[in-house]
């Protein structure tokens, strides 16, 4: 027998999602809405799509090692040099490339409870430690609390902003002061998976890769505002020393030649752009009106999706389970750390409007206050 690595063993095997067609337990649904995984339900860019069907003819060869081309886009549209950025297969890819590049035995990660769920996998597999502080009130990241848990082992902090699944935002002055009082010798990500929705949502967002400071890795995604995650891109932005660093370990030819040319398409679709945004926004506001309407406690969201606090773990288990029934998929939350909680993305208006009618009916038999 092939002996397994302890750290190896501890890691459960990944659960995969059903594929769609088994979603509902083999029940047939005449209306769906799969609102569970934050996906953009328009589809993907059509510029995108244009954009791989003629990258097609070129996947006999490998893909530009360098990522130049799309490199130079992102660095166009944003106003960033090429040795400042990285590509990955999604961001979680880049998570993946500094797990390798920067821990040294018995340096750890610090970051918040109930945030972004595949730090722990990764963590686990290369025998890095997680610490986490409970959240503030409101399910948002505590940087004081988080300041004063950082030790001399403390090697990289998590923020994720807005965070995953709560949607709470870190703004502009938090994020300012707690980066300029943390020692360069930690390395701060921060997770931007839903900057297009949050600078579209809040003028008090902040953009974190335009601080100027040089212990800061800055993630970004294709998955959401373009539509792009079964492709697998996404991007980190840093200090050229960090992006070298991480370029040696990264797996030499992600993202795929497919994945490189959407993306570069993907970046002039402002239309595909616009529409997802502006949808985002209403259906927010929809939520909210119905929300408060129904005195369902929620927390005001800067992402694609609004988390709902239903106060215990069987009214989220019976109205996950009465949704699905309906045709509508959520996300329950206790692999986060919240299993009183559930989740919503925000889907086309149909969908939204699929899953407010279903809610309302099951809020009738499961919410006493409704
Ligand atoms: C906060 C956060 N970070 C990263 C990701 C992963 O994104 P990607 O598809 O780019 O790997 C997600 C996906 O849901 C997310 O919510």
């Amino acid at each position: 027998m092939i002996r397994i690595p302890q750290n190896i063993r501890e890691i459960a095997n990944y659960k995969p999602g059903k594929p769609a067609a088994d979603m509902f337990d083999g029940k047939e649904q005449t209306k769906q809405a799969i609102l569970c995984s934050n996906e953009n339900n328009f589809g993907s860019s059509p510029l995108a799509k244009a954009a791989i069907e003629e990258a097609l003819s070129n996947v006999y060869l490998y893909p530009d090692p360098t990522g130049e081309g799309l490199k130079r886009k992102i660095g166009e549209k944003y106003g960033y040099r090429q040795d400042q950025l990285i590509l990955g297969n999604g961001s979680d890819g880049i998570l993946y490339t500094m797990f390798k590049a920067f821990f040294e035995p018995g340096e750890h990660l610090l970051t918040s409870e109930a945030t972004f769920v595949s730090l722990h996998a990764m963590a686990k597999m290369n025998n890095v430690e997680i610490k986490s502080v409970p959240m503030k009130t409101g399910y948002a990241f505590d940087l004081d609390a988080i300041y004063a848990a950082i030790t001399p082992e403390t090697k990289v902090i998590y923020l994720c902003n807005p965070n995953n699944p709560t949607g709470a935002m870190i703004p502009q002055k938090d994020l300012v002061g707690f980066i300029e009082k943390v020692s360069n010798d930690k390395l701060i990500i921060v997770d931007e998976a839903y900057y297009e929705f949050s600078k579209d949502l809040s003028d008090q967002y902040p953009d974190s890769t335009k601080l100027g400071l040089d212990n800061v890795l800055t993630l970004r995604t294709f998955s959401k505002a373009y539509g792009l995650a079964g492709l697998r891109l996404g991007y980190g932005i840093g200090h050229p020393d960090i992006i070298s660093t991480m370029h040696k370990v990264k797996l030499t030819f992600n993202p795929n030649v497919l994945a490189q040319a959407a993306g570069i398409s993907a970046l002039d679709d402002d239309d595909f752009l616009n529409l997802t945004l502006s949808n985002n926004r209403e259906g927010l506001q929809q939520f909210y009106k119905f929300f408060d309407r129904l005195g369902i406690d929620y927390i005001p969201s800067y992402a694609n999706f609004v988390m709902l606090d239903l106060k215990d773990t069987d009214t989220v288990e019976n109205t996950y389970e009465a949704l699905r029934d309906k045709g509508v998929l959520t996300r329950r939350l206790g692999s986060f750390g919240l299993p009183h909680c559930l989740r919503v993305s925000i889907g086309r208006p149909e969908e939204n409007q699929w899953f407010m009618t279903c809610f309302e009916e099951v809020s009738h038999t499961l919410f006493t206050n409704v």
